[in-house]
């Protein structure tokens, strides 16, 4: 069974502030994009991992290992299955690349383990994993609240190409959103502006309302983020902005080539630059309902 685990971004991060359980209350507008890793499941008497294509540990602690034990310990099932990711997202790049892979465990063992677990059911283990394990189930457009895991889906946005450039170091989510609690004077994008062109599908409202609270902190320590931003920006983006604490810049473009030629503009040795697109681009099935390829 092939599975395709798709990375987001964040058209606009809100946080509202902190919780009793130590994470941050947010509300955040997500995207998933065509960029992908490949999910291969097949049945085995234990589960186990393999990765190709990036420099992961593929011991029980990665998060598809994990997805993959805690679905057969709370549902009970005997069997297993051997996990092989092929990585294409990049790592520790706001691109919720480890939690794509968690979700197309979950969606994918449901269906090959024959366990029946709705969306529902899969979102809530899902959210043990980790805060964004939940979107990449539902995938598309859509809002979402409380660590990020509350998810109410959101009308398809219409095509557009998108740019990612991520520099070559990662950021810690955990480090950021300690450094965003001693800012003095934090932003707060306006969601209920960004929900409303988002409803009206309107692509030049939603590059207009792009936001998000996480820049201030990364940009900080990173000040060669604000220059690549500048970058993209000269490329023939009409928007530009981190995605989730970063380091991910991303592009929005009219059309998905407009995103390859300036991916050719702005490539160099020191960075990762990937042209993509929002993904669903012709009415295919998003989430855990269209994931499942074979
Ligand atoms: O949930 P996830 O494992 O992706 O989060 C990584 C870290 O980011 C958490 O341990 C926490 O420090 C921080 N975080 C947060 N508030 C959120 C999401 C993440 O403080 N809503």
């Amino acid at each position: 069974m092939l599975v395709k685990a798709h990375a987001k971004i964040n058209l606009l991060l809100d946080v509202l502030g902190t919780r009793a359980d130590g994470y941050h209350e947010l509300k955040t507008v997500m995207q998933t994009l065509s960029l992908c890793d490949d999910v291969i499941l097949e049945p085995a008497p234990a589960i186990s991992l393999a990765v190709a294509g990036a420099n992961l540990t593929a011991g029980p602690e990665n998060l598809a290992y994990r997805a993959a034990d805690l679905l057969r310990k709370r549902t009970g099932y005997r069997g297993g299955a051997a996990v092989r990711l092929i990585k294409r997202i990049p790592l520790a790049a706001g691109l919720a690349g480890g939690s794509a892979d968690a979700a197309a465990v979950l969606c994918g063992l449901n269906k090959m383990w024959h366990l029946g677990l709705g969306i529902d059911e899969l979102s809530f283990l899902g959210a043990e994993l980790g805060s964004d394990v939940s979107f990449c189930l539902w995938g598309g457009t859509a809002l979402c609240q409380g660590r990020g895991e509350v998810v109410t889906p959101l009308p398809a946005l219409p095509s557009a190409g998108v740019l990612l450039v991520k520099p070559h170091f990662g950021v810690s989510t955990a480090d950021v959103y300690q450094r965003y609690d001693t800012l003095a004077s934090p932003n707060h994008p306006d969601i209920q502006e960004m929900l409303t062109v988002v409803k009206n599908a309107d692509m030049s409202g939603v590059v207009k309302k792009l936001g998000n609270s996480l820049e201030q902190v990364t940009l900080a320590l990173h000040p060669e983020l604000q220059l690549l931003k500048d970058e993209i920006a000269t490329t023939g983006a009409t928007g530009v902005l981190m995605s989730g604490s970063g380091p991910t810049v991303f592009g929005i473009y009219a059309d998905p080539p407009s995103a390859v030629r300036a991916a050719g503009i702005v490539k160099k040795e020191n960075r990762w630059v990937q042209a993509t697109a929002f993904y669903p681009e012709n009415n295919q099935k998003v989430g855990c309902s269209g994931a499942v390829i074979r």
